[in-house]
């Protein structure tokens, strides 16, 4: 049979372009051996069948039901990125680089799992029992007697031993090591790694087996594979490096029983990975508070805040061709936030060279962080330091007015933890920012009423 390696369809002939989803010369050739009996897994059910009433099925609220079905992976962080836990009998996938640290978090999760009594099992397809070991021992997990361990590739050996030590907890590690004896092609290829995942996925659903698979990703970053893969599963977690300061972060993708783009800072020590409690105070640690140019911006990923530093520096050019370079932002933004601040505030950039970054080397995206990059520009140009206790929030607008943003409280709260005193919120923001303690607001409007503000703040401004 030949497989598409993109969406995983089948076709007994070579075919250039996919007639499923449209990709090109994604077609290979792999060997498909029938198993004994043949009777698929599709196969009609005997007599008639009903549908359940969807009035029925409310009767058991799934809201508090679900609630009670999470377990906790023993991390505070990575709670939140599942939705509050692992959701019993949940198939989740997650994909990351070599070396990022997927096997030490899984290995640290199911020591915590099993320091609350539960079973736990994990198979490993890339690492002999040596070297599980000495990790195990260096994560301080090796002397429990709820971990079970198997380094095997075969699917079939995983799935008997499953069966019959039932563990509450399956971890599998990769989903592309493993292979079924009832294909002769590799581990890794399309019908391979659809075999796997769709036994493991029976298995799971059908015992309520909490099942975490590693996947490895492609040189492009998705996770290796057919996409099916990624439908299959109920959950896509993917585990990736911070552009700087050697933090890792756990995002969510997909999550069909909690939030996605939840994410979750950790960092690798000696005994594994830990939280970061604070990232923000970490990301503005390094911030030089009399910089002019600098400024602070509350950027959201999910519902968590970040605060992070972004820079602007501007330089007299001489060759008529004024720079422009950016990174953690894109370009257009830089420019529709110079030309808002040369009119609405008299300003020139047309002679200046201009450099901005975002310090953590964070991509900052937000709408809400136009105003403290638009004045990081200002402060720049200027070369006067902001005020280094005032968090500016708000979009901006190409007349200069200040536009309201939403997840106003988290960010204040999320300023007030880090020491700010002070914050600019969007006039249409006041009410909500007044529920926050702490931080005195300043609610504006327009740009040009901001940039008077700032000068009688602050002296040298
Ligand atoms: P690993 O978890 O094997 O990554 P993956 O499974 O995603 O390929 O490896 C993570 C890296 O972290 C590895 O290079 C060794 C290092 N490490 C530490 O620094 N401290 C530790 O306590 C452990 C267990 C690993
Ligand atoms: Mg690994």
């Amino acid at each position: 049979m030949f497989f598409c390696t993109e969406c995983g369809e089948s076709s007994p002939k070579w075919q250039g372009r996919c007639h499923q989803c449209g990709a090109w010369n994604s077609f290979v050739e792999e060997k498909i051996i029938e198993p004994a009996g043949g009777a698929g897994p599709s196969g009609r059910a005997q007599g008639p069948v009903e549908p359940l009433k969807i009035a029925g099925l409310f009767h058991e609220s799934e809201e508090t039901a679900s609630r009670e079905k999470r377990v906790s992976s023993g991390f505070k962080e990575v709670d939140r990125v599942l939705g509050g836990g692992f959701f019993h009998g949940s198939l989740v996938l997650l994909g990351g680089e070599p070396g990022i640290g997927k096997s030490t978090i899984l290995l640290q999760i199911v020591g915590a799992l099993a320091t609350r009594g539960s079973k736990c099992l994990y198979v490993s397809g890339e690492e002999s029992q040596s070297q599980v070991a000495s990790r195990a021992t260096r994560l301080g997990i090796a002397d429990s007697a709820q971990i079970g361990f198997l380094s095997t590739s075969s699917l079939e050996s995983a799935l008997q031993l499953a069966n019959d030590y039932q563990p509450q907890f399956l971890i599998v590690d990769s989903v592309q090591t493993l292979e079924s004896d009832q294909f002769d092609s590799a581990a890794g290829t399309v019908s391979q790694i659809r075999e796997v995942t769709h036994a493991l996925m029976k298995y799971a659903k059908s015992r309520g087996v909490t099942t975490i698979l590693v996947g490895h990703v492609t040189k492009e970053g998705s996770i290796a594979g057919p996409k099916l893969l990624e439908h299959m599963v109920d959950a896509v977690f993917y585990f990736e490096q911070a552009t700087s300061g050697g933090y890792r972060l756990l995002r969510g993708q997909k999550n069909r029983f909690g939030p996605t783009n939840e994410i979750a800072v950790l960092e690798m020590s000696g005994r594994g990975l830990v939280e970061v409690d604070n990232p923000s105070e970490r990301f503005l640690a390094e911030r030089s508070k009399e910089m002019a140019g600098s400024s602070i911006v509350a950027h959201l990923e999910g519902t968590r805040p970040f605060l992070t530093e972004v820079q602007a520096l501007t330089q007299r050019c001489y060759s008529g061709f004024p720079r422009r370079t950016v990174q953690g932002v894109d370009q257009n933004r830089i420019s529709v936030l110079m030309a808002v601040a040369e009119k609405a505030l008299k300003l020139n950039f047309a002679e200046q060279d201009v450099y901005f970054k975002v310090a953590s080397g964070a991509r900052v995206v937000e709408p809400a962080a136009d105003l403290a990059i638009l004045f990081a520009l200002v402060s720049a140009l200027k070369n006067e330091a902001l005020p280094p206790d005032m968090l500016l929030i708000g979009e901006v607008g190409l007349g200069g007015e200040i536009r309201s943003t939403t997840g106003i409280e988290a960010r204040l709260k999320e300023a007030r933890n880090v020491g700010l005193a002070r914050a600019v919120v969007p006039k249409w923001n006041l009410k909500e920012a007044k529920h926050v303690e702490g931080v005195k607001v300043i609610a504006v409007s327009t740009v040009a009423e901001l940039a008077d503000i700032v000068s009688r703040s602050s002296v040298n401004f």
